[in-house]
């Protein structure tokens, strides 16, 4: 049975896993209507991803006879400055999660809870991931520069690795 400090921390992890996928959710609909429908696909795939990550807290959480709470999510954001301030945007809120997952590592630790902790290891490795492929597509995003997104747009879809989340159960 999950001690009740972990159950919260993770619920509290539930909510920003599922704003995370709101969040992309947001990004995507703004590109799309931008006309970046690549930079959207790249988007509404991130956002299913996210979904998967907020799952599979809700399954561990209730597996260990906790109780997953589904929460409200605040509104994302509506607009976006440009293509470049967008990823600037999802590579913080990806530094925003790293910190938040080792909060919830380092409480594993405190409470001597070791199932949770190992748990967690998918989380800390996709979020090695998760940074550096934001900070991969901010770096394409100054190569090409303001006035070549077209071709950015066409390729972003390339720049994905095999999709990860996807084997979430
Ligand atoms: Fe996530
Ligand atoms: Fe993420």
């Amino acid at each position: 049975m999950l001690k009740k400090k972990i159950e919260e921390i993770c619920n509290r992890q539930i909510e920003r896993e599922g704003y995370s996928s709101n969040l992309y959710l947001a990004m995507a609909s703004w590109a799309e209507t931008n006309g970046f429908s690549g930079i959207a696909d790249w988007l509404y795939v991130q956002s299913d991803e996210e979904r998967l990550h907020m799952l599979k807290f809700i399954k561990y959480v209730n597996e260990r006879d906790g109780s997953a709470i589904v929460p409200a999510f605040k509104k994302p954001p509506v607009d976006f400055a440009g293509v470049e301030e967008m990823f600037k945007e999802v590579l913080k809120h990806e530094e925003f999660v790293t910190a938040s997952i080792n909060e919830i590592v380092d409480l594993t630790l405190a409470e001597k809870d070791f199932n949770t902790h190992s748990f967690l290891q998918w989380f800390v490795n996709e979020q090695v991931e998760e940074e550096s492929s934001a900070r991969l597509i901010i770096d394409k995003l100054r190569l090409v520069g303001k006035d070549n997104l077209y071709q950015f747009d066409r390729d972003i879809m390339s720049l994905r690795g095999p999709a990860s989340g996807v084997s979430a159960t």
